[in-house]
């Protein structure tokens, strides 16, 4: 009896609560999701696949051939040397070895997984597959090369997606042998633990090419949101200004330390200065031009990147970045970064917690309030649980648009207003001027 009173007062002090409330609408949002059309008209057919050819088979490509692999899918790695594809059978092992140590997988998981996979260095072996998945380096010229080898291999009703990141999948379409066949499959690092699926349509990709690779997705047990293409497209393109503003803070006096604390107090998995350096900071730098020259208007260039991908710094992959790698592999303190932020430096001034989460939250809020506005998703839910799925935005906040909606747009218009001076980025846009509510219906209490 006493245990069942307790049990009654604890669960009765978080019922009701806003982080209650906000959990609850995750699991709603997330049902919904796995009923989602995303775009598409009921007419649209998903198509068997039997087989997957998977391009590249680096950090995401080796983990994308896996994914498939180890639910069922037989798949076929391609990459220039036998040393690479050896490194990716390696990476596809330790996946499944990990999940066996924690005893989600056993050795026969193991053995059937390599049965399904397997690797070549001639794209020949093509021919047979139902959908290539290209995870090549981010340039898209290599990529369009790639495309134009790959028209006389494939068969005719094919489906060639792109893990791209950033680059526009309406462009390299036209490099694509059927466009109307060309699609963004974007998945998350590390493929076996991101539950999320960026389905990208570019503007000639037909429905029943989105259909089978959003039923592709579902199979393989991940979570795809369809959306229209945009550079970036949903999570790197709300992401991006959250990264591009901590090195700005920290050209600008703020500590590393300080900038990673007030991000993990708010609730995200790590810091963005430790994100850079996990990330790798020439990826983040690639990225970022990427994004930033589509976004000129707002997002502010931060060099030092540019400067520390030259000097080999690339974050954690090369020992240093931001910080260095001590001899345990911990990050920490490295005095040589000084000289880098010293030629960098805008200013040198004390910033509160307050104002280091507005910093970092703000322009990610008004990003993502944008890609709502222009209709790259068609929901606010698909904001929410792409941010939660694709960077680990805090579940108890709900999502970026629900932590909107708790603090209020009109509060969000008034500490905007604090940090007009710094421009664009910082500009209300018309959901937050027009005061819209994101998720009328749901209750915040508390
Ligand atoms: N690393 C991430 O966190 C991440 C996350 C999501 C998407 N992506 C995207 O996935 C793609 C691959 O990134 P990565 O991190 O796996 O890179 P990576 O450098 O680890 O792997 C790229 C692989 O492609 C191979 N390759 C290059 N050109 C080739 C060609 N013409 N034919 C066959 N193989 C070729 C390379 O040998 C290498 O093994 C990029 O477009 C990247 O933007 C990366």
């Amino acid at each position: 009896d006493e245990g069942l009173k307790i049990e009654q007062e604890v669960a009765l002090e978080v019922t009701g609560t806003r982080i209650s409330s906000n959990l609850i609408s995750v699991f709603f949002m997330n049902n919904a999701l796995g009923r989602d059309p995303g775009f598409l008209p009921a007419t649209a057919n998903a198509r068997d696949v039997k087989s997957v050819g998977v391009l590249g088979s680096g950090l995401m490509g080796a983990g994308i051939a896996t994914a498939h692999a180890r639910r069922g899918v037989p798949s076929v790695m391609v990459d220039v040397g036998q040393d690479r594809l050896a490194d990716g059978l390696k990476r596809a092992c330790q996946v499944i070895e990990g999940r066996i140590k924690i005893g989600r997988a056993t050795p026969q998981d193991m053995q059937e997984m390599l049965t399904r996979l397997s690797t070549s260095t001639s794209r020949a072996v093509f021919s047979d597959a139902d959908v290539v998945v290209e995870a090549i380096t981010e340039n898209e010229t290599l990529k369009k090369l790639a495309y134009g080898e790959l028209k006389s291999l494939l068969r005719d009703d094919a489906i060639l997606c792109s893990n791209t990141s950033t680059i526009s999948i309406t462009r390299m379409a036209e490099a694509a042998p059927h466009p109307e066949r060309f699609v963004g499959m974007h998945f998350f690092y590390p493929v076996d633990r991101m539950e999320l699926v960026e389905v990208i349509r570019g503007a000639k990709t037909d429905d029943d090419t989105v259909a089978t690779i959003v039923a592709l997705a579902k199979r393989i047990g991940k979570t795809p949101i369809v959306m229209q293409d945009c550079p970036g497209f949903l999570v790197n393109r709300v992401l991006l200004p959250y990264m591009n503003e901590a090195v700005l803070l920290l050209q600008e006096g703020a500590s590393m330390d300080d900038i990673d604390k007030a991000a993990t107090k708010f609730g995200m998995p790590m810091g963005p200065i430790t994100l850079s350096d996990l990330v790798g900071l020439d990826t983040a730098y690639y990225a970022g031009q990427v994004v930033s020259t589509a976004y000129a208007d707002r997002a502010k260039p931060t060099p030092i990147l540019g400067d520390l991908v030259k000097a080999g710094r690339l974050g954690n992959k090369s020992g240093s970045g931001f910080r260095k790698l001590n001899k345990k592999g911990k990050p920490e303190a490295d005095p040589d970064f000084a000289p880098f932020l010293e030629k960098h430096r805008t200013d040198n001034r004390q910033f509160s917690l307050d104002e280091l989460t507005d910093r970092l939250f703000l322009p990610m809020l008004l990003e993502a309030t944008r890609v709502l506005e222009e209709g790259i998703v068609a929901e606010s839910h698909h904001v929410d649980m792409g941010l939660i799925l694709g960077i680990g935005f805090p579940p108890f906040r709900g999502g970026i648009l629900h932590w909107c909606d708790t603090e209020g747009a009109s509060a969000i218009a008034d500490r905007l207003g604090k940090y007009a001076s710094l421009g664009k980025r910082f500009e209300p846009t018309e959901s937050i001027t027009s005061k819209r509510v994101f998720f009328p219906r749901a209750k915040t209490v508390g």
